[in-house]
């Protein structure tokens, strides 16, 4: 075993690495992860030293508050295979949504330094586990959650920041039916659903699994009005290009400010599209279908960056969209944002971070 110090990170290599039982061909979403993981302690009002060791179980009292009240927040990000190595993408802009979830939850920030140099170390020290088929990557998930175990309903002292990686597929390989929901909403103005918390996932199982058993794969979330305002699409954010404009709901506090919407809008401009970030109700996409105007709508999202829909239920009437071909908006921006990630293109915006072989 190789024990190994940086100024702000122990690491103690884990004794034998499990790459060998991954099945390079079958990855999927979840379930491999690699043979390292970060961990971070806050106490006494402050962090202490992370450690990156071998991943592996938590121990943890059932009296843990986030298991009781959800105080939990995540982070999902990715690492890619690049002609100069590996890199990870925006580091900046998910560290900047992390701090506005934790803020939302009265969960104490976590510093720059320990979130970027973290990742870099853990995909450093896990390089092997980033796949190289088109379209896969290795999935970052950084979470935190209150660790005290005095079970009052109360904000926690004490928190626990973990970071865990692993190889994954595309996310959607088949166009999505989708259906938008009028029964359950997501989130509710003033409540929590522009933070990456764990109960906003929770909230949404019943009424996926619902569509599921009428046959559609994911719900289109509305604001919950008469209007039927669409907000999001499953776990992720949602566009539709009408008419050739690309449109998406705007961002608010019922609506997660996706790292990958961002990516979206601005290479949409560079693309030469005109992007309009307004409320786009159902009765809209329905009017926009009868004109022959509907010609695109997809889920945003980091794991599957666009997730293109073929079907749209709207109160049982089913929308059907163009079939997916390579010339549509969704499936362009994909490349493109894949040519700039793995370096087939210039990285002009600074999104990725090339990562330093430290082993
Ligand atoms: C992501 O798109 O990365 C997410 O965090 C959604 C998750 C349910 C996979």
């Amino acid at each position: 075993m190789t024990t190994l110090d940086t100024d702000l990170i122990t690491i103690q290599k884990a004794p034998r690495s499990r790459i060998a039982e991954v099945n390079w061909d079958d990855l999927q979403f979840g379930r491999y992860v690699s043979d390292h993981m970060l961990a971070a302690d806050y106490n006494n009002g402050e962090w202490q030293p992370a450690r990156i060791e071998a991943y592996g179980s938590l121990a943890l009292p059932p009296a843990t508050l986030a298991l009781h009240y959800g105080q939990t927040v995540f982070e999902g990000m990715k690492a890619f295979r690049h002609t100069n190595g590996i890199s990870i993408f925006r580091i900046a802009k998910y560290h900047q949504r992390l701090q506005q979830s934790l803020k939302r939850m009265a969960m104490p920030p976590v510093p720059y330094d320990l979130f970027s140099e973290g990742i870099q170390a853990l995909v450093s020290l896990d390089a092997a586990w980033v796949p190289e088929a088109p379209g896969t990557s290795l999935y970052i998930r950084p979470f935190m959650f209150a660790t005290d175990t005095q079970f009052g309903a109360k904000p926690s002292e004490t928190y626990k920041f973990v970071i865990f990686t692993g190889p994954v597929p595309m996310y959607f390989p088949k166009p999505l039916k989708v259906k938008v929901e009028e029964q359950f909403i997501r989130a509710a103005k003033g409540g929590t659903g522009a933070a990456k918390c764990g109960g906003n996932y929770g909230g949404a199982v019943y009424p996926t699994e619902l569509a599921r058993e009428a046959g559609f794969d994911q719900v289109l979330w509305t604001d919950g009005s008469p209007d039927l305002n669409i907000e999001e699409s499953g776990a992720m954010n949602v566009m539709f290009v009408l008419g050739g404009k690309l449109v998406t709901p705007p961002l608010s506090d019922t609506i997660l400010d996706g790292v990958t919407r961002d990516s979206v809008l601005v290479l949409a401009e560079e693309m030469g599209y005109a992007v309009e970030e307004r409320p786009v109700s159902a009765y809209e996409l329905v009017e926009a279908y009868h004109k022959g105007a509907l010609q695109e709508g997809f889920g945003v999202g980091t794991a599957a960056v666009t997730a293109p829909f073929e079907l749209i239920g709207v109160k049982g009437k089913n929308l059907h969209l163009p079939e997916i071909h390579p010339g549509m908006f969704s499936v362009r921006v994909r490349s493109l944002l894949s040519d700039i990630r793995s370096g087939r293109k210039e990285d002009v915006y600074g999104w990725n971070t090339m990562v330093d072989q430290m082993w």
